[in-house]
């Protein structure tokens, strides 16, 4: 009977203000706060304890819902949330228990990693990255967010958007790359795309940006691995993203496992609460990432019981699989820990999100069979998934003309990547069907259709070490190896090769090769696959490397060796059709790097916007003595950030400026001419990249400070134009200021972050 109470109650306080365009945003939120304080009058201390508990879907996901271990719980009131829970019927049978059977009838949020794509998996995030399409990137998440809604899910734990400047950590595969600028356009265009501009809409979710602060920033690239910055640092280079997603509405935040600044993230009070609510003005909830509280214990920080109020303390409202705050908050609070109004105060901001997601009025508004039969992996949404991935492969090289190929070629497709359809989605693809995703082999033969003279062999297994191979080879990835020698497979490759006019190698990662808890010591392509280029390199005939990878890799040997090579990191469900479209020309690739490849791992970090330092070493230098360089290598990385061929050409004509000398509020504008003088139409991404040269502090070579993807059709020219206020120009200071100061600048502009136009203007206050 309550529960009806309690629905009418809600319903009664205040008009209904789920559609933005009634009321105005401050009444708004004054109404939903009214309303959670409604709710919360009727609830007991435990039952709002139990709003702060998401555990797992744990054994939900493979017994009758009912009866499982969370399904009590559940029904006691101690679940606020669960996650990873997949199917529309399922999530609206555990809802059930939670509406109908629990004392209140609160109902539950569904998570989910919903990282690149739901069942139509998009690019892994790196590679959606290198499109440097921020609409493109914004579709995705749309498209994704109306897939999973339809399917129960009403909050995705993304975007993620860790800066990292090391590939050694697996994990960049889930971030945007190095550059803070890029990074904040993309956190905004994916929450954007997540919660539309109604999250009360039946196809809009939450989003969740993670994972605060500087998870990326990980000693030595080792998952997990502590964590030593300075603020400057901070608020300058990683920073940033988050805050973009929350100034562009995110309605949840996760925290980092590691520490910051010597305190665990969960337990991190100036983090948490100063940073993020008091100066940032953030207003929804936060959730740990899973166990971090927990983990807190291994921390060296205290016992459970310890943690769990430091966590809450702190400002952290939900809990993820640790319990802790179910089994400690209770006590806590009996000996003073923590206060009544800290447990509401983060009961409030869920219940919050609940009334904004609309799950108060319909709890299965994202759970609708129907809708989901239409929409989830639809013909739609996977035609769009192809002409995605096409825009974020990255021409790294393409001597002679190498590439596109003419569809009679006769083709010999080796590599462990060819015909693996399962791994074509990469990392974090929680809900994709990985059978049904095309693979190389399968889209080459659409493409080439009936008359298709592929001949095919594996050519290598992914690594020659069965162990860690097998270590990769989870969450239904199989890397199918092959037990035979590695000698046997190249010969075998050598066969299949011998009557084909050109050689397509799918060689690099398997998807799980990178990814949470996938750091490596090595990023050089394993030895056995550069033995298999090797050997088909010496027949002679032209080899084209399809790359596939969750990170920078070295490819010393093949950018020396091999004539082209095309960077499909992990392409998604429609990977095999989408690279077809790009090896034939139907698309001409236009990615960009956002993420440096370094010659070798003892260069890391290796990134494009570092500092200048007292001893530079002259441009075009090798190696000085008594200045920042090394013996054995040269500074310069493999391949630089925001790097990427066209099977076209662009040429950049001189810069124009409206003055150089400017003050205070004036406006600089910079054109430039950009001419596609190559024999296909495509697109470039225009670079714009300021130096600070004279600071308080000192501040990078360049930065990324604008950027614009142009599309050339042959011999055309088209004028790119930006317009630079006192806006670009601004740093945290030492004392964490936000100021721009007076003196020169150097405004660059290029296709990467190399090969610019340069002039200096002059700022004055
Ligand atoms: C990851 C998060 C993820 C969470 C829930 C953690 O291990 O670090 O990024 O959202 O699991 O699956």
């Amino acid at each position: 009977m309550i529960k009806y109470a309690l629905v009418v109650l809600i319903l009664l306080s205040g008009f209904n203000c789920t559609h933005k365009s009634e009321v105005r945003d401050g009444d708004r939120e004054e109404v939903f706060r009214h309303r959670a304080d409604s709710i919360m009058a009727l609830m007991t201390l435990d039952e709002k304890i139990g709003q702060l508990n998401l555990p797992a879907a744990g054994d939900i996901t493979t017994g009758q819902a009912s009866n499982s271990n969370v399904a009590e719980k559940i029904k006691n009131g101690q679940v606020g949330g669960l996650f990873n829970l997949k199917s529309a019927e399922k999530i609206r049978e555990v809802q059930r228990l939670a509406v109908e059977e629990s004392r209140l009838g609160i109902p539950l949020l569904f998570g989910m990693d919903v990282i690149h794509g739901y069942e139509t998996i998009f690019p892994i995030p790196l590679g959606l990255s290198s499109s440097w399409d921020m609409d493109l990137i914004k579709e995705t998440a749309r498209i994704a967010a109306n897939e999973a809604s339809a399917d129960g899910i009403s909050w995705t734990f993304s975007p993620m958007t860790d800066i990292s400047r090391d590939p050694r950590w697996g994990r960049v595969s889930e971030g945007n790359g190095e550059d803070p600028y890029l990074a904040s356009q993309i956190a905004k265009a994916m929450v954007e795309g997540y919660q539309g501009n109604d999250l009360s809409l039946e196809n809009t979710i939450m989003a969740c940006v993670k994972h605060f602060a500087l998870y990326g920033a990980g000693e030595a690239g080792r998952d997990y691995n502590t964590v030593d910055m300075s603020k400057i640092r901070m608020y300058n280079e990683y920073f940033p993203p988050y805050k973009a997603a929350i100034d562009a509405g995110v309605g949840t935040v996760m925290t980092a496992f590691n520490e910051v600044d010597g305190i665990p993230a969960s337990a991190n009070r100036w983090l948490m609460t100063q940073v993020l609510r008091e100066d940032w003005g953030f207003d929804g909830f936060v959730v740990t990432d899973y166990t971090a509280i927990e983990e807190m214990i291994d921390h060296g920080i205290g016992d459970l019981d310890h943690v769990s109020a430091l966590a809450l303390k702190a400002g952290v409202d939900m809990d993820m699989v640790s319990e802790g705050f179910l089994t400690t908050l209770k006590s806590a609070l009996q000996q003073g820990k923590i206060s009544e109004k800290d447990i509401d105060d983060a009961c409030r901001r869920i219940l919050i999100a609940k009334l904004k997601l609309g799950l108060f009025e319909d709890p299965y508004r994202y759970a609708d069979p129907e809708r989901a039969k239409k929409e989830v992996f639809s013909d739609d949404n996977r035609k769009r998934a192809r002409e995605i991935a096409s825009q974020t492969f990255v021409l790294l090289k393409n001597d002679n003309g190498t590439l596109p190929l003419k569809k009679g070629s006769k083709i010999a497709l080796v590599g462990p990547m060819a015909d693996n359809a399962e791994n074509m989605s990469g990392t974090w693809s929680v809900a994709g069907n990985f059978g049904e995703s095309i693979s190389l082999r399968k889209g080459l033969e659409n493409a080439l259709g009936d008359g298709a003279l592929i001949s095919y062999a594996k050519g290598s297994n992914v690594v020659v070490d069965s162990l860690l191979e097998s270590r990769v080879s989870i969450f239904g990835k199989p890397t199918y190896r092959d037990p035979r020698s590695e000698q046997i497979l190249i010969e075998e490759a050598l066969v299949a090769a011998k009557d084909a006019d050109v050689i397509i190698a799918a060689v690099g990662e398997s998807a799980e090769m990178s990814g949470e808890s996938s750091s490596l010591t090595t990023i050089e392509l394993p030895e056995n696959q550069r033995n298999l280029l090797k050997a088909l390199h010496k027949t002679g005939k032209p080899v084209i490397v399809v790359l596939f990878t969750g990170r920078p890799i070295g490819l010393g040997w093949e950018k020396e060796n091999i004539p082209a090579i095309l960077n499909v990191w992990f392409a998604g469900s429609e990977a095999g059709d989408a690279i077809a479209d790009a090896l034939f020309g139907e698309v001409n690739p236009s990615g960009k790097l956002t993420m440096t490849f370094p010659q070798n791992v003892g260069q890391i970090p290796l990134y494009y916007n570092h500092k200048n330092t007292g001893r530079p070493l002259a441009e075009g230098k090798w190696f000085e003595k008594f200045r920042s360089n090394y013996l054995d290598v040269t500074n310069e990385p493999l391949y630089p950030f925001g790097f990427g061929l066209s099977y076209t050409s662009f040429q950049y004509g001189e810069m124009e400026f409206n003055k150089v000398e400017l003050k205070g509020d004036d406006k600089l504008l910079v054109k430039i001419p950009v001419t596609n003088i190559g024999q296909y139409s495509g697109q470039e991404v225009v670079q714009l990249y300021i130096r600070d040269k004279v600071a308080s502090v000192t501040r990078p070579v360049k930065e990324l400070k604008g950027f614009q993807k142009i599309q050339l059709e042959i011999g055309q020219t088209k004028l790119v134009e930006f317009e630079i206020t006192v806006k670009h120009l601004k740093f945290y200071d030492y004392d964490l200021n936000y100021v721009w100061e007076s003196g020169d600048f150097e405004i660059m502009i290029g296709g990467d972050s190399q090969q610019v136009k340069s002039k200096t203007i002059s700022w004055k206050n």
